[in-house]
């Protein structure tokens, strides 16, 4: 879990072209592309198809703000290539099971949109109870428009979703001189859309924005010396989402990690990318590996360590995207699937994308 906000560009466009150039434009500097609801209404599922086709490693977050027919629009979004849809917290609290069942099954997110919610902290324990864990408090731009500005009370109630275990999101007219009034608040994400988009130079204003974030936060309580001091590189960040996932899935590793320190710190069990994970169900390794072989084709990035013991190391993938070191995971848990074994695949993914972005 990162301690620093991700930065979100919201694509609020409607014309596709328009939104693609912004999307190529600023993605080396953001976390996660948000097809904005204009766009989602003026193009639909193509914007999500097309920023996918563009920007393959990034995290894509379709605004549909749905508020009815929640499985159908959630599994259209992920269908698409979204990792995260949201859904309109007016919604029917069966919308919002429905839509975030589809998430769970499918190892995706779902975020509830409080636009226009008045009564946000008894609406947000209902859907705590549903499970749901990601918000997006939102200052609407119309609210805006007519004077609203972002105050304490704001701030007094976002602290109260974090208490209540949400991951908070913050949105709504950002901009690089309203940071620091949110600095001391353990925020997931911020949404940034024509702070950037607007701006003389997108590209620059996001990386000055990241830039400020990551300082603004760095002296959070909420984050760790040791996450501070001992930053991951991508390598490392790719094994860990790999040994979070396989354990997710419910798999063994082969270096029983109960006593180790933690991921981020430089005294660690696991050295290096690979992960050497146990056979389940008595398997043999080289059963797994063959099947895992007829599935994707990654040489070095499978293979036996023992009679019952097989490895992953997303390094020797070439690619470090997170596309494919999900599919590495994921097909995985197929060849384990197809061998008889009952694994948790959607387990696996979310945990994996956990590490890999989404806090
Ligand atoms: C409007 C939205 C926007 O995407 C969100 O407000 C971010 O845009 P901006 O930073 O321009 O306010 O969801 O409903």
């Amino acid at each position: 879990m990162t301690a620093t906000p991700l930065l979100q560009v919201a694509l609020d466009y409607i014309t596709l072209p328009t939104a693609l150039a912004m999307a190529y434009q600023v993605a080396p500097e953001v976390d996660i592309i948000e097809i904005g609801t204009p766009l989602c209404k003026a193009a639909g599922l193509e914007a999500i198809r097309s920023v996918r086709e563009i920007c393959p490693d990034k995290l894509i977050l379709a605004d549909l703000k749905t508020p009815d027919v929640g499985g159908l629009e959630a599994a259209m979004a992920f269908d698409a290539g979204a990792d995260i849809m949201t859904v309109i917290g007016g919604a029917a609290p069966a919308t919002v099971k429905q839509a975030y069942a589809v998430a769970q099954q499918r190892g995706k997110q779902m975020m509830m949109e409080l636009t226009g919610v008045r009564d946000i902290l008894a609406r947000a324990s209902e859907w705590r109870q549903i499970g749901i864990d990601r918000i997006v408090y939102h200052r609407e731009w119309d609210a805006q428009d007519a004077g609203r500005q972002w105050e304490q009370a704001d701030k007094d109630i976002i602290r109260q979703l974090i208490d209540m275990g949400f991951k908070v999101t913050v949105t709504g007219g950002l901009t690089m001189e309203l940071l620091p009034f949110f600095a001391d608040l353990p925020i997931s994400v911020l949404i940034c859309g024509r702070g950037i988009r607007e701006a003389p130079d997108p590209q620059g204003a996001a990386r000055q924005m990241r830039l400020a974030i990551a300082e603004l936060w760095s002296g959070s309580s909420s984050s760790t010396p040791s996450s501070r001091s001992a930053s991951p590189t991508t390598g490392d960040l790719a094994a860990k989402a790999i040994r979070w996932g396989v354990s997710g899935m419910g798999l063994d590793l082969v270096i029983d990690g109960r006593e180790c320190p933690g991921c981020d710190f430089p005294n660690r069990f696991c050295q290096g990318t690979q992960t050497d994970i146990q056979c389940p169900n008595n398997l043999r390794s080289d059963d797994v590996v063959r099947s895992l072989a007829q599935l994707m084709n990654a040489d070095g990035a499978f293979g036996r360590v023992s009679e019952y013991a097989f490895f992953l190391d997303p390094m020797q993938l070439g690619d470090l995207s997170r596309q494919r070191v999900i599919d590495l995971l994921n097909k995985t848990g197929i060849a384990l699937q197809q061998l008889g074994c009952q694994v948790d695949i959607s387990a696996g993914i979310r945990d994996a994308n956990q590490v890999l972005g989404i806090s």
